[in-house]
């Protein structure tokens, strides 16, 4: 019936999550004490979690990293759909906000998956690419300041083995990088960054209209 992506008003996204969102338990409480806090927008939709869990169990994930984890919803999800031998790496810069996620990977039963770097991501990331990382993860996940994205998405690509995803969130930004009268530096920062992925032979290209925005780039 349509050659366009439907608009998502709130009748029918919570249609949508009635019927297709199976958020476990835990995740929902994570949601609940992180809806507390003065940036809980910060955090990824129910829905697009379960398209990131189902995407991990696609490629069978067995090695992920993460830049940025905030409370951690994003790597909760994706570690309750890896395997038990399952590692993801999580890396971010506040340690005030990842207590929330360490007392929540406990709780879910996957903390023995997670790792979490605290610290600024471009050097983390350089880190693990100096210890011989190149093409040991299967899964990326980028989230953090959205000017340094370039930057974790070069080395993610480094660190991903052919045919290994590298999801970028906040891709649409709230619609603002399509207002051309808009200059914010964020805007600027991914407005740039996605017309370079959208050149990029490296990789096989998706924009998916969920949440805010998530690419879902494959490695070739
Ligand atoms: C949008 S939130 C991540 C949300 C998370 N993925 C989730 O699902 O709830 C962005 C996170 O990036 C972190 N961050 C910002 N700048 C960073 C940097 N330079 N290095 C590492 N983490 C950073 C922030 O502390 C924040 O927790």
């Amino acid at each position: 019936m349509s050659a366009k992506t439907i608009q998502m008003d709130d009748q029918l996204l919570e249609y949508l999550r009635q019927n297709a969102v199976r958020e476990p338990k835990v995740l929902q409480e994570l949601r609940e004490e992180t809806q507390r806090l003065p940036n809980a927008g910060m955090q990824i939709s129910s829905e697009q979690g379960q398209l990131m869990a189902m995407l991990v169990k696609l490629v069978n994930a067995r090695k992920i990293i993460e830049v940025g984890t905030f409370t951690g919803y994003s790597s909760t999800v994706m570690a309750l759909a890896m395997p038990p031998e399952g590692q993801l790496i999580a890396c971010d810069v506040s340690e005030e906000y990842t207590q929330m996620a360490r007392k929540f990977w406990q709780k879910a039963g996957v903390e023995q998956k997670v790792q979490l770097i605290l610290g600024n991501a471009k050097e983390s990331l350089k880190q693990l690419l100096e210890a011989g990382e190149q093409e040991a993860f299967d899964l990326a996940f980028i989230d953090a300041d959205k000017t340094a994205y370039a930057d974790y998405y070069e080395c993610c690509l480094q660190l991903l083995r052919p045919s290994g995803l590298v999801l970028v969130d906040n891709v649409l930004w709230g619609g603002q990088v399509a207002d051309s009268s808009n200059h914010d530096v964020d805007t600027e920062a991914l407005r740039t960054f996605n017309a370079a992925l959208s050149s990029d032979q490296r990789i096989d290209l998706c924009m998916v209209p969920i949440g805010d925005g998530l690419t879902v780039a494959r490695k070739r």
